[in-house]
């Protein structure tokens, strides 16, 4: 006979964010010249809203850009004295982690010291949004105390350069959020879910290239984006409502909302979808940022509350949506 579980659930909540921009930052014109794009600032600015990306250096791995981000959500969660620690579970997503021997979170926790549970989760530019419902599970369980969830992405890594449909787009980066155990539950439960079927619209196969052709390129990510974009417009409100939902809230209860930053065009489109109401905040972070996958969902939560200190305490919207093709949305109250 084993021992019982403890009956009651512990409720959860986001405690602090942290973020890591890598220093090196190209506006539309510089990234076109770096690789001989075919493009313009017009074009770009128009149909997606980037008008600036941050790119990672060599040093700036995945282990070093989530490491840091992490240090700063638990300096910002008070966890000074014990340094990395106050953390017992490090959890990591990330969809340009290239080594499936070790997980990422393995990475971070070495970069980090000290001793932690660690893993992966694979779901893509979702993984941020499903780290936090795992940590809120987790949290539920006791099976930890104080849960790091890092999304990393060094997105240049697995695009084409040379590929305007991509390059343009994705970028590089990381961020961090500390969960741990609260008196009230301050993580809503999240809709969350996989259309298999649709997986090629965004897509990187790194074996079967290789396989076939060793002196051939690598395989990059492609995307066939106007596909995508319909995908999106027509899963991403039905699980933001079933999120609210399933937290129990109102729109009217909201005041901000953290979409994956994709393309801020799209961002207009679901907010008008949704049908917010004028005083919720909206994240637009993808103009400064570009989207950086698994990332995106922390580092616009990082500049959401750098802009607007007063939302901290408040309700938000957080959803991620991509490769998968997967999403997952849940409510969280704000650090
Ligand atoms: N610069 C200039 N022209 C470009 C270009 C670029 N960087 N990229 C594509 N084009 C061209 C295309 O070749 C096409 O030319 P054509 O009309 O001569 O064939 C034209 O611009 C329109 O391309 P299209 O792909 O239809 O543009 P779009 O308005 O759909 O915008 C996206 C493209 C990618 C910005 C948009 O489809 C999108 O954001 N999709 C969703 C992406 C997403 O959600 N990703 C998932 C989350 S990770």
């Amino acid at each position: 006979m084993l021992n019982p579980a403890e009956d009651s659930p512990l409720p959860a909540r986001l405690v602090s964010v942290g973020a890591y921009r890598p220093r090196t930052c190209l506006d539309n014109d510089e990234l076109a010249r770096a690789h001989a794009l075919d493009t313009s600032d017009a074009w770009i600015r128009q149909r997606t809203g980037i008008a600036t990306r941050h790119i990672a250096s060599p040093g700036e791995s995945l282990e070093f850009m989530g490491a840091r981000a992490a240090e700063r959500a638990l300096a910002r969660a008070g966890f000074t004295d014990q340094g990395a620690q106050a953390a017992d579970c490090i959890l990591a997503a990330s969809m340009s982690h290239l080594d499936s021997s070790q997980s990422l979170a393995r990475g971070i926790s070495k970069e980090l010291g000290g001793r932690h549970a660690t893993f992966d989760v694979s779901a893509a530019c979702a993984g941020f949004c499903v780290g936090l419902e795992l940590a809120r599970c987790l949290i539920a369980t006791r099976t930890f105390r104080r849960i790091l969830v890092v999304g990393a992405e060094r997105m240049s890594d697995i695009v084409d350069p040379h590929d305007r449909t991509t390059s343009v787009i994705f970028a590089d980066g990381a961020g961090a959020g500390l969960v741990c155990a609260a008196p009230e539950p301050e993580i809503g439960p999240a809709a969350w879910g996989t259309e298999g079927a649709a997986g090629r619209l965004l897509h990187r196969s790194p074996l079967a290239p290789i396989a076939a052709a060793p002196e051939g390129p690598p395989a990059y990510l492609t995307m066939r984006g106007p596909e995508l974009y319909r995908w999106v417009m027509g899963t991403v409100p039905r699980a933001a409502r079933e999120a609210l939902d399933k937290a129990g809230v109102h729109t009217d209860d909201l005041s901000a909302v953290v979409l994956h930053q994709a393309n801020d065009r799209m961002t207009t489109a679901l907010v008008a979808a949704l049908g917010l109401p004028p005083h919720v905040v909206v994240s637009h972070d993808v103009v400064s940022s570009g989207n950086t996958s698994a990332a995106s969902v922390p580092l616009a939560v990082d500049a959401l509350l750098a802009d607007h200190p007063d939302l901290s305490g408040k309700l938000a919207l957080l959803t991620g949506f991509g490769a998968g093709l997967t999403f997952a949305a849940q409510v969280v109250r704000l650090p």
